[in-house]
Order: C-alpha cells, then structure tokens, then sequence
C-alpha cells in the first residue's frame, strides 16, 4: 500500500516526549520531513536524527506564528500537524490548584486551537497536492472517555480535544478546506508519562505501584500497555492518503481499554 507520505512536512509537537519521539521516527521512515518542536529547544544545537527542531511552547500565539511562518518561507508546504503536547497533573479536586487546573487546558487543549488555527491557511493550500488532502492529528487519550480519579483535569481537557477535533473537521469541510482532522486515543502506554502517574497516583492513595500497574493491566484486554511505537503507526495511518476517507474519526490504540 503507497501511504503517500514520501515528500510530504510535517509538524510534530512535544516530539522530545515518548509518544512524540516515536511519531518523528515512524514518519521519517515513510519519507516525510519532519520538523520536531518541543518546548525550550535549542534550535543552534546539531542533532544527527534527520530532524528539522524547532522552539515551540504550545500555548504561545507567537511561537505558532513564528515556526508557522518559517516552515511556509523553507518548505512551501505542511501536510500533516500532530498536536501532542500535553501534560498529565493529578490531584484532589479538593486540592488541587486553579492554575494547576487552567494550565491542563492551556497546553492540552488551548494548544491544540492554537496550532490549528496558526496551521490552517498554509494546510489547505498544501491539502490540495495530494489525495486525502492535508491531516491533522490530535493526539487525545482513552481518558476522553472514561474518567479516572484524581485525573479530572486530564480527563477533562481531553474529552475537550475529542469534542475540538470533531467541531474542527466538521468546519473545515465546511469551508471547502481540504485538511481531514482525527484524534488517536492511546491507552495505558509504557512511557515517562505513565510512570509518573503511577507515583502521583500511590503518593494519592498508598497503593503500590506494582497493584497499580496490574490493575491498568488487567484493563488492557490484550493484557499489557501500549508501545509508544504504536500510538505513532497509528499517526502515520493518520496522516497517510490510506486513511483518506477518514475525517472527524477516534481511533483507539489501547488493546482494547475503551471496552472495559
Ligand atoms: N503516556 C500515556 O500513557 C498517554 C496515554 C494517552 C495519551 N497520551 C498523550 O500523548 C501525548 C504525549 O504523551 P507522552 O506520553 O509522550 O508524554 P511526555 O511527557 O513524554 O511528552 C510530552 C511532551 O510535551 C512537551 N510539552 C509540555 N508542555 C509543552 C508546551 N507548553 N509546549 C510544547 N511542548 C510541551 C514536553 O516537553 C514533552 O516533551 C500527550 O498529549 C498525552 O496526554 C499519553
């Protein structure tokens, strides 16, 4: 199957991160030029992983304008954005701090609008050069859906992220833009996020980090987490002109956790 990916730019953010650094790799692999923004990159230092980095706080009108504006005057193009930053704080709702709270919704999901709106213009014109058009990827989470406590910021922003992308595409259709939008909706994944979680979560409760971990498990129908390898196959789909009827869709990469 030609994924129609060879050629193609994409914009990955929070790519310093596990699901991120993965998603960079697997679209290299399919001959897309990626541009992998994080936040506080140093854009003068040398990396040797074929990469184009780029300073990008997602939650920075001016950082979107300016990495934006570079990749248009460099590129003449960008055909797939995948909005992945996020973060992940846990606490009591009896506890827990309103800016700890807003700060949720401004990285998880302040910064998914803000790139999308930032991106549109130059992906519709680039949507236009080949089937499927252009694609953009919110990274969501099973938490979208089902609610975890402790976690009610997180879960929030992220149903928020699936309601978003479904509004997005919905209006992008609607305006004749051709840029297909989709969520991926990782489960449990092995990865720094998850580690932490399950620390904050022990610190929360006094369960151990080894109950902690079964019981997710157990969660997982196909009985272990997700591989970041994974949630990033599933970006490329995403992004790929074989996924090009795809448009306002979730699609889960859990093992089966949303059935649970
Ligand atoms: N790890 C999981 O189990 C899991 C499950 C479901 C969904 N997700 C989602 O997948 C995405 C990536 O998660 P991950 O596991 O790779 O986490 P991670 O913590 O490894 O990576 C997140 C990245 O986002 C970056 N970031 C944070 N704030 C930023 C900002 N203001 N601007 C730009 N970048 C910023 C961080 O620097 C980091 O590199 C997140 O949206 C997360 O919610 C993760």
């Amino acid at each position: 199957m030609d994924l129609g990916l060879d050629g193609t730019v994409a914009l990955v953010t929070g790519a310093r991160g596990n699901i991120g650094a993965a998603t960079c790799a697997a679209l290299q692999r399919e001959g897309v030029h990626v541009i992998a923004s994080d936040i506080g990159v140093d854009e003068s230092a040398a990396t040797a992983d074929g990469l184009e980095w780029r300073a990008l706080n997602v939650t920075s009108e001016a950082d979107w304008s300016g990495v934006i504006a570079q990749i248009e005057a460099t590129h003449g193009r960008l055909d797939i954005l995948v909005n992945n930053a996020g973060i992940a704080p846990m606490d009591r709702i009896d506890a827990m701090p309103l800016a700890d709270f807003r700060r949720a919704f401004e990285i998880n999901v302040y910064g998914v609008f803000l790139g999308t709106q930032a991106a549109a213009a130059v992906m519709a014109k680039s949507g236009t050069l080949r089937e499927g058009g252009s694609a953009i990827i919110n990274i969501a989470s099973g938490a979208a859906d089902k609610p975890a406590a402790f976690s009610a910021a997180y879960c929030s922003t992220k149903a928020a992220v699936r309601m978003f992308t479904r509004a997005t595409a919905l209006e992008f259709s609607a305006l004749g833009y051709p840029i297909r939008v989709n969520s991926v909706h990782p489960g449990a994944v092995e990865s720094d996020m998850m580690d932490a979680i399950y620390a904050r979560y022990s610190e929360l409760t006094g369960m151990s980090v080894a109950d902690l971990n079964a019981a997710v498990v157990k969660g997982h129908p196909m009985g272990r987490l997700v591989k970041p390898d994974e949630v990033a196959d599933a970006v490329v789909f995403m992004a790929s002109t074989a996924a090009r009827y795809s448009h306002a869709a979730a699609l889960h990469v859990d093992g089966g956790n949303a059935n649970t």
